[in-house]
């Protein structure tokens, strides 16, 4: 169904995990404009499964700023359980609340989610639908389709450290940084099969092993070991500093990024950036085999939120790759057809230059879906 299979997010080639047949999906629109981009995913979600015979069952939960000022609600104890047991995959809106400015309830529902569902996978592709959405000049569709591997369960953001002498002229503030051999080596190798089963020849792994020399110098030991293994694959080896020049010089140097938490998160964003900005990106939180969160890149944009403006695409396209999740192909790629179509036609929000609502979006990306 995708106007060109070789350049589809999922590059064509089948599902991104093991193939699951149902699609019992928790949805978690969160807040600000989370709750106004879910809705239009699950409408153009919805035609996609309809227009595949599939049978979708959605259950909502209303976890985010207003539950939690309401009555204290985060995520509540059984949801890590009640989710494997009772759900193939979770979709996401954002969550942040200018009411809420120490995001107590958005690091328990993501973070816990990441870490109590082990999602060690983020991936975000990124990939080019139209040379008119980037902001590097003579850069056409060939040259920006990666994606970008980010470790989700450790790194700087496990939330280890503390403060000493708080709020004091002498105030120590300590973050730790965790990485472990398990937790380095399944994602390297997850950058590898990944590369294999999609058919890509190169991974790059980067790290700032030249100034945190032991963290980094674990990642440096583990990527040579497993590169040792996929000798079919170019591996390559970048520090972050560079990493990042080299992605606006060139960007069509890379196919899979693999990198740590933090490097990844600020990546990834560099990554959106390439293609047309935070409101077409779509991400996985993925445990290989395991049920796994799909949410768009973008926060809750509260300077958009309530006002129809919000870019419906990266929540739609979080969906395909939900839908590849569950074995569902076809049915994603009718949903990356659409979004192609849209950009194609100059049907699209403000954010990418034109004119439509996050309602309208919706309704057209779910009424090509069901023409296509
Ligand atoms: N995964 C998440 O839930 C997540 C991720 C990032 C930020 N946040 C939270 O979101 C809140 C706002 O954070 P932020 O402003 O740094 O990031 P943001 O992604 O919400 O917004 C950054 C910029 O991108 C624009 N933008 C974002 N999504 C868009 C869309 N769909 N369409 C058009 N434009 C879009 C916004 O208007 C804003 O100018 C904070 O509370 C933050 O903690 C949550």
């Amino acid at each position: 169904m995708s106007d060109n299979p070789q350049r589809s997010m999922n590059a064509g080639r089948g599902p991104i995990e093991v193939p699951r047949s149902r699609g019992r999906v928790a949805v978690i629109p969160g807040d600000g404009i989370g709750k106004e981009v879910i809705p239009e995913a699950l409408k153009v979600m919805r035609a996609a499964a309809g227009a595949g015979g599939r049978e979708l069952f959605i259950k909502e939960f209303d976890w985010g700023a207003d539950r939690y000022l309401r009555d204290g609600t985060t995520l509540p104890a059984d949801a890590p359980d009640m989710f494997r047991r009772e759900f193939d995959a979770i979709l996401l809106g954002a969550l942040g609340d200018p009411r809420t400015p120490e995001n107590r309830h958005g690091a328990d529902i993501l973070m816990g989610l990441r870490f109590k569902l082990d999602l060690y996978v983020n991936l975000r592709p990124c990939v080019l639908f139209d040379r008119r959405l980037t902001p590097l000049n003579e850069r056409t569709e060939e040259d920006i389709h990666f994606v970008v591997l980010r470790e989700n369960t450790e790194g700087l953001y496990v939330g280890m450290g503390g403060f000493f002498k708080k709020g004091t002229a002498d105030e120590i503030a300590i973050q730790e940084d965790v990485n472990t051999r398990k937790g380095v080596e399944r994602i390297i190798r997850y950058a590898f099969e990944y590369a294999r089963r999609q058919g890509f020849t190169r991974v790059c792994m980067s790290d700032k092993s030249n100034a945190l020399a032991f963290g980094h110098d674990l990642w440096q030991r583990v990527f040579a070991e497993v590169q040792s293994e996929y000798s079919a694959i170019e591996a390559r080896h970048l520090y972050i500093d560079n990493l990042l020049m080299q992605m606006l010089r060139d960007p069509s140097q890379f196919q899979v990024i693999v990198t740590c938490n933090l490097f990844g998160d600020i990546a990834s964003d560099l990554g959106a950036g390439l293609i047309g900005g935070l409101g077409l990106a779509p991400s996985g939180n993925i445990h290989p085999g395991s049920v796994s969160l799909f949410e768009p890149v973008h926060g809750s944009a509260p300077d958009l939120a309530g006002k129809n403006l919000a870019n419906p695409m990266g929540a739609a396209l979080a969906s395909a790759m939900l839908f590849d999740s569950l074995g569902w192909t076809s049915e994603a790629r009718m949903i990356e057809s659409a979004v192609r179509a849209a950009i194609r036609e100059g049907k699209t929000t403000r954010d990418l230059g034109g004119s439509l609502g996050t309602l309208e979006m919706g309704e057209w990306l779910a009424n090509r879906v069901v023409k296509a």
